[in-house]
């Protein structure tokens, strides 16, 4: 019986889960990146965490599909310098991986592997163009065109997040300025959080908590009816709609899935991007994509990963 590890490394967590081929999760593990000690560091703890998963079983153990946000080249494996992963600079992981495993392992765009899991147990049911945009500490997405994988000529193809939507706009990680992530990420809107008038219920909010700012707050606050968080919100989904109307004049896609952390946000969220997007869209376009939000939460990417060894 074949059974596969899927591994998604963030910049925060790294969820690791073993799965068999029809995409059942037997096993999982969770545990913190601590991406501040450094590569070498966070190898050794992924290297732990597959062989715990797959303690016992090992023979069945097809191979390991790792997610990492990009950019990366997922044919020589080799992780370049994320904007969500600090420090990481051309690291070989995959052959890493594979030295130490000895099992055969995949790496993977983040917003990739997510797409891929979706695509197979998710909402994008197993048909037609779909593209999934994730929106939590980074923008990224993954696009399935005619269901296929769409990876571009080095790999890097679906930054989506570092398209830029404003050339005043925001500084962004990648070292530009104005790209989505830098307008609607999770980190992002906590900024704009924080540098708002002292007077916003945001403010409060993160205060109860005993807390810096978090998108979370920002949300809460417009639930709360507060001015200053519609303002955020507004502005968060009116970049959102320009973004998402952009992949649609490319791609065409029948669906649109979102998910990351901000993506919990959809009853704020979901709401006035649908407002805006017709008004962003040429008039052909308009109800040809459904946005949906994910089906699969923080399981995507371990699924999607997994997955990459079954296409
Ligand atoms: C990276 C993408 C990644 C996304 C989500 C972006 O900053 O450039 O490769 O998919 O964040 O983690
Ligand atoms: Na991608
Ligand atoms: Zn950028």
């Amino acid at each position: 019986k074949g059974l596969y590890v899927g591994i998604d490394l963030g910049g925060t967590k790294i969820a690791g889960a073993l799965v068999d081929k029809d995409g059942s999760i037997l096993r999982r593990i969770r545990l913190e990146t601590r991406v501040e000690q450094g590569p070498q560091a966070v190898i050794d703890r992924l290297v732990e965490t597959i062989v715990k998963l797959t303690d016992g079983v090992r023979s069945s153990v097809k191979g390991v599909g790792v997610a990492v946000p990009g950019p990366l080249d997922s044919r020589s494996g080799v992780v370049f310098s994320p904007p969500n992963l600090p420090g990481w600079v051309n690291v070989p992981l995959r052959q890493a991986l594979e030295d130490r495993l000895g099992i055969p392992v995949k790496l993977e765009n983040d917003a990739n592997a997510a797409a891929w899991g979706e695509y197979w147990f998710g909402a994008g049911q197993r048909q037609g163009t779909m593209i999934y945009l994730t929106v939590s500490t980074g923008v990224g997405s993954g696009l399935v065109l005619d269901g296929q994988l769409y990876r571009g000529e080095n790999t890097f193809a679906g930054e989506i997040g570092h398209t830029i939507v404003d050339p005043e706009g925001p500084p962004c990680g990648c070292g530009r300025q104005g790209c989505l992530e830098s307008l609607v990420s999770g980190t992002a809107i906590a900024k704009f959080g924080q540098t708002t008038d002292p007077s916003s219920l945001i403010h409060s909010l993160t205060a109860e908590d005993g807390e810096v700012v978090r998108a979370e707050h920002v949300f809460e606050a417009y639930r709360m009816g507060d001015a200053h968080a519609e303002i955020i919100v507004r502005q968060t989904a009116r970049y959102l709609a320009i973004g998402l109307s952009n992949v649609i004049h490319i791609f065409n896609p029948g669906k649109i899935v979102v998910g990351g952390g901000v993506s919990r946000a959809v009853d704020v969220l979901f709401p006035l991007l649908q407002e805006q997007l017709d008004s962003y869209l040429m008039a052909p376009f308009r109800g040809t994509c459904e946005v949906e939000s994910a089906a699969l939460g923080e399981d995507a990417g371990v699924l999607g990963a997994a997955a990459l060894w079954t296409d």
